[in-house]
């Protein structure tokens, strides 16, 4: 596995996300990822790269059973710290130390562009779901992993901006750095992470690209104007 830069940017990343956690978050993820959750019965729930925590605190004010896994140690004692009671676990998504059907609910935020093999983590995700448990994810989408020149770009005398993309098609990891935040990041086609769900056997039950709620308008504006994010619900049969 590649050195992806979590540990060095694990203070930066802590900082970031605060308690409110990042504009993304707060404003265009939280809402709809917690109605999702709303939807379902509470039981045990694994959230797969979980961080410094935040979505492993939001599964329990909704009234789950978290235990939070992530590789980054730095992550997980913050993580400890902000949840005393919580239960934190280091490890890799691609080989989960469950064993097959233990969770009703898994969760991955923001994490499947961060995991080297992906196909792997999927695989893993579904074996330790329940049958009839679902598998919630909210991903940067492949839109948005695939732009040129980190995405905005200006015509000739700066008449107008628009949003690029380029080599869509074509999986590949880069560096990517905001804020002290320097970490590797895997771009893949939707239908790459599309074809991995569906070959583990599971079934789309939720889609949706969330728009933003609030937060200054400036950001707000560019979220709406490009692809951003995307969030899947799966189940298990
Ligand atoms: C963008 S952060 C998301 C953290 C959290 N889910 C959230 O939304 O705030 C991505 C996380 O994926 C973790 N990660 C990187 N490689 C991983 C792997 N192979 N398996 C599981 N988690 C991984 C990182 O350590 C980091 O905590």
């Amino acid at each position: 596995m590649s050195d992806n830069g979590w540990k060095a940017s694990a203070k930066a990343w802590i900082k970031d996300m605060g308690e409110a956690g990042d504009y993304g978050r707060r404003y265009v993820l939280d809402a709809p990822m917690v109605e999702r959750l709303r939807r379902l019965k509470p039981g045990k729930a694994l959230d797969v790269g979980c961080g410094e925590g935040r979505f492993c605190r939001i599964l329990r004010a909704e009234g789950f059973d978290p235990v939070g896994l992530d590789p980054t140690a730095e992550l997980l004692e913050a993580a400890r710290a902000k949840d005393t009671g919580g239960s934190y676990v280091e490890g890799r998504a691609e080989v989960l130390d469950f064993a097959d059907a233990s969770f009703d609910l898994v969760v991955s935020c923001l994490s499947l562009i961060d995991i080297e093999r992906a196909d792997q983590a999927i695989a893993e995700m579904a074996r330790v779901l329940k049958p009839g448990g679902t598998l919630l994810v909210a991903n940067l989408t492949g839109f948005s992993s695939a732009r040129a020149n980190d995405g905005w770009q200006t015509t000739l005398f700066g008449r107008k901006t628009f949003f690029a993309i380029d080599h869509y098609l074509e999986p590949r990891a880069s560096w990517q750095s905001w804020r002290g935040i320097n970490i590797i990041n895997w771009h893949r086609p939707l239908k790459d992470y599309m074809q991995w769900f569906l070959s583990a056997g599971l079934v789309l039950t939720h889609f949706d690209e969330p728009a933003p709620t609030g937060g200054p308008p400036e950001r707000a504006d560019r979220y709406r104007r490009a692809p951003w994010y995307v969030i899947l619900e799966w189940r298990k049969s």
